[in-house]
């Protein structure tokens, strides 16, 4: 049997850096859901995808998806996949390896007319990272039947919904509902991602298989105050949002640092009016709080929302606080897992086992069908930054154990 190859390898770092191009600036990659450049990436995804034989779909969320039926048509399918939505200043495989990864795996078996007991599905997913509406794996959510219609009336930066978004974007949002499969329809799901932190490169490995993926809170808060003239209000009299801001973010800190299971992280902050003689009436912050134990990320959620209530209310402030998304921690497929596992073996001096602290599709995926990951080794840990990057060979290791995981599943 002909495995991948160089080939492969450099298809998948070409098709990598031609979804690198497709950005919403000039000077780094951002591509957010329902965009203009989102509409690229899936054109661009779908053309591949046809080339390569499969029959090509975009449900009413944007995700693209590519099938290659199996002996039987209309059999259950192994969906592989993941998204195709950035981060602002992001890397160019977060997301987007997954896709290509499992294209190229289809691709293999879709060159040689090798049908399998199930289908084989490739799915771009339209919006992972929420960075547009601060709700995170719509895409994913929307495939199995947890994604909220109310969610359409979220607000982006710019004041557009998200049904005026999806509408420009060619989609129907009173179609939404469409967009869920069945439970039956799938026999399960397999991600490919990055790793986005050490441990691979540590091990002198190059993929390794996940265990669990961590739970994950995100709060928008906003706070209230009284703009005024910086030299002139007495400090005692003001009601300063920006300070209240600066002490929550420092409690924040405090409470994720004392845990080494918590993470937490404040990464946008508006201050309004924002001018360096007026005293801010109005901020608002984002935080994100992430820890492999849902209870202690509950405790520390409460906490926070105490700290962030003091602040304000020490400085006259009132605070408004929102928890846009929220995702217990999940465990993988012990079946899946150990499956890919074994076809780790075949090229890894040791099996990795590896807990996920970022969050994935995979986790949504895992309430409605079985559902594993492999991560690839991730130079120097970085992610979520435009140095993220990876070896071709390891892309290449990755393509081969979902080709040989299928191949596995397809003897069962
Ligand atoms: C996705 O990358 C996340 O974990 O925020
Ligand atoms: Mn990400
Ligand atoms: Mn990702």
């Amino acid at each position: 049997m002909n495995m991948p190859n160089e080939d492969t390898a450099n298809t998948l770092m070409q098709r990598i850096a031609v979804l690198e191009q497709i950005s919403e600036s000039p000077d780094f990659l951002c591509r957010r859901f329902a965009t203009a450049e989102h509409r690229r990436a899936n054109d661009q995804v779908a053309e591949w995808m046809k080339a390569a034989g499969l029959t090509v779909q975009e449900d009413q969320i944007g995700n693209i998806i590519g099938r290659f039926e199996g002996i039987e048509n209309d059999a259950p399918a192994i969906m592989m996949g993941s998204h195709l939505d950035t981060v602002v200043k992001a890397g160019k495989y977060d997301g987007m390896l997954g896709v290509l990864c499992a294209l190229a795996a289809v691709e293999h078996f879709a060159k040689r007319g090798e049908r399998l007991p199930f289908a084989l599905e490739v799915v771009g997913f339209a919006d992972e990272e929420g960075v547009r509406y601060h709700s995170t794996y719509l895409g994913s959510k929307a495939i199995t039947g947890k994604l909220d219609v109310a969610e359409l009336d979220r607000i982006d930066g710019e004041g557009i919904s998200m049904r005026n978004a999806l509408i420009q974007f060619g989609k129907d949002p009173e179609q939404l509902h469409t967009a869920k499969r069945q439970a039956s329809d799938l026999r399960g799901f397999i991600e490919v991602h990055i790793e986005q932190g050490p441990v691979l490169e540590r091990e002198n490995l190059p993929v390794g298989v996940v265990t669990s993926i961590a739970g994950a809170t995100r709060l928008a808060v906003q706070l209230h105050g009284e703009a005024g003239h910086a030299g002139t209000v007495p400090m005692h009299l003001r009601r300063d949002t920006l300070c209240a801001a600066a002490e929550s973010i420092c409690a924040i800190e405090r409470i994720c640092k004392a845990d080494p299971e918590l993470v937490g992280t404040v990464g946008r902050i508006d201050a309004d009016p924002g001018a360096s003689n007026v005293i801010p009436g109005h901020t608002t912050f984002t935080v994100d709080v992430r820890s492999p134990s849902d209870e202690k990320r509950l405790r520390a959620i409460d906490e926070i929302k105490h700290h962030i209530l003091n602040a304000a209310a020490s400085r006259g402030v009132e605070a408004q606080i929102e928890q846009p998304h929220a995702e217990p921690s999940i465990d993988c497929d012990a079946d899946i897992s150990r499956i890919m596992a074994e076809a780790v073996g075949n090229h890894c001096t040791s099996v990795q086992w590896i807990p996920s602290g970022a969050g994935h599709d995979t986790a949504a995926m895992l309430e409605m069908t079985p559902s594993g990951m492999l991560f690839v080794r991730c130079k120097g840990g970085i992610s979520h930054h435009p140095d993220e990057s990876i070896e071709a060979e390891d892309g290449a290791i990755a393509i081969k154990v979902l080709i040989e995981t299928l191949q596995k599943l397809a003897q069962q």
